[in-house]
């Protein structure tokens, strides 16, 4: 797939290196760093990994200057507009949209694969009542892989699909059952006849004692909120899973590491943060304080659900979950409706303000799913699990195309040494301190 060369000369020692420039589908190249070390016994340097491509991938593309997202193609748009939840976890999975057998088969195997082994199910008793749900979930998602010794085989084809379906179809019950086990109610388990996003309100909001009918509105809102945060390329949490992945690690575990690196409020925990930011600024009157403490730098304060790593343009992902927030909103009759109109107003103010506008910073995915997540009854510190649950597939994908790869090495980055040099060790008597 080499296209071009790229030459760099060293003007001090004359040295030369060839480095391989390779194309993309679409977007930008890379250039093939390998040859580097060879030619003048450097490395890159790249904290954070804001220019480093660390694998070749065929799931996502993003144009984060034009806010264009594609899953295998296929713009996010459409995919909110025209598809489903489950239709786009098989595309991710399978590279292609199904054909309707396959669309059924699939469904099928996930609605099979919801329940819990009863002992599992029994490890969030011995988690304190007011354990955080996501610190559960990774705990549990991890302990899979204790119960289900038919899927650990990574390099069996066959055992990956069949860990692939387990864990899509049993993170909604683990999410579910770490919200029961919060509130002190029984499990609920899960129903084969509900669709997958209908199943997880049942498992959400049932009570043993009376009857719980599924609002269609809420099921619907939910699909489109997991079709929005199914995939979104090299993040922090897919980067952990691949890591972990590449050491050989089950999937279960990697997928663990996953789901904690999600939690952080720089990446998944926005969610949660905004809805506590927007409450604790309280009213439009407050925006400019608050918008002065994010851009005071001695301030650990930050607008939360603005700017991107990779979006220096709007979310498209944000706009959808926008819109959404009206008719949700409106049709659920939710108490939310002023933190939603000040979401708006400190959007506006933001946009308009030369530090936001400067940095290209704009609203994320987060900024308004907390909004429709606390419109369908779902508590606060449960916004992050939600987001781990629409994200399995995304992370199953990754690991799954990894470990494909014939050419997959262990993830293993380097380092600039900053400590100090070599020094002989000094007996405890000798020393100075
Ligand atoms: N509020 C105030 N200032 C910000 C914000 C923000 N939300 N985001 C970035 N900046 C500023 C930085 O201070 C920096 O300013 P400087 O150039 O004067 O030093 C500049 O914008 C660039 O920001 P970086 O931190 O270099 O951007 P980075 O790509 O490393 O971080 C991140 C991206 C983590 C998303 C950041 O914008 C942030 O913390 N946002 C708030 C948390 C959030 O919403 N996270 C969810 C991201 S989406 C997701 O994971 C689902």
């Amino acid at each position: 797939m080499t296209q071009s060369k790229l030459e760099l000369a060293d003007p001090v020692s004359g040295k030369k290196a060839e480095l391989a420039v390779h194309p993309g589908t679409i977007g930008p190249s890379v250039v093939d760093i390998s040859g580097l070390n060879k030619a003048f016994g450097a490395f890159t340097y790249d904290p954070g990994y804001g220019f480093t491509a660390a694998c070749d991938s065929k799931i996502t593309y993003i144009d984060g200057d034009a806010g264009v997202l594609l899953h295998r193609g296929y713009p996010i748009e459409q995919l909110a507009e025209k598809s489903s939840f489950m239709e786009v976890c098989y595309l991710l999975l399978n590279g292609e949209l199904p054909g309707k057998a396959e669309l059924d088969t699939f469904k099928t195997s996930i609605t099979h694969h919801t329940m819990l082994n009863e002992s599992l199910l029994r490890f969030f008793n011995g988690f304190h009542h007011n354990a955080h749900p996501m610190a559960m979930t990774s705990a549990v998602v991890a302990s899979l892989s204790a119960f289900y010794h038919d899927s650990l085989n990574i390099h069996d084809p066959q055992q990956r699909e069949v860990f692939a379906h387990r864990i899509i179809a049993k993170i909604p019950t683990i999410a579910a059952a770490a919200h029961k086990h919060s509130l002190g109610q029984p499990f609920i388990y899960p129903r084969n006849d509900l669709d997958y996003c209908s199943n997880l309100l049942h498992m959400f909001f049932s009570v043993p004692c009376e009857p719980y009918e599924v609002d269609p509105v809420a099921a619907k809102a939910l699909d489109l909120l997991f079709i929005l945060h199914a995939d979104h390329e090299q993040n922090a949490s897919t980067s952990t899973v691949r890591l972990a992945g590449s050491t050989g690690a089950n999937p279960y575990a990697a997928i663990s590491a996953g789901v904690s690196a999600l939690w952080g409020p720089a990446h998944g925990g926005a969610n949660e943060a905004v809805l506590n930011m927007l409450e604790q600024i309280g009213s439009v009157q407050n925006v400019p304080k608050y918008l002065d403490m994010a851009k005071d730098k001695s301030s650990h304060f930050r607008l939360m659900g603005f700017g991107h790593r990779v979006y220096k343009n709007f979310d498209p992902r944000a706009k959808i979950i926008r819109a959404m927030c009206y008719t949700v909103l409106e049709k659920l009759g939710s108490t939310n409706k002023p933190l939603f109109e000040l979401a708006l107003r400190l959007e506006e103010i933001a946009l308009k303000d030369e530090y936001f506008v400067s940095r290209k910073l704009y609203p994320n995915v987060d900024f308004y799913s907390g909004l429709i997540y606390s419109a369908l009854g779902i508590p606060r510190s449960m916004f992050t699990v939600m987001f781990a649950v629409a994200r399995t597939v995304g992370w199953v994908s990754h690991w799954a195309e990894m470990i494909s790869d014939p050419a997959m090495r262990i993830g293993r980055p380097r380092q600039l040494y900053t400590g100090s040099p070599r020094r002989d060790y000094v007996e405890i008597a000798q020393r100075s301190r």
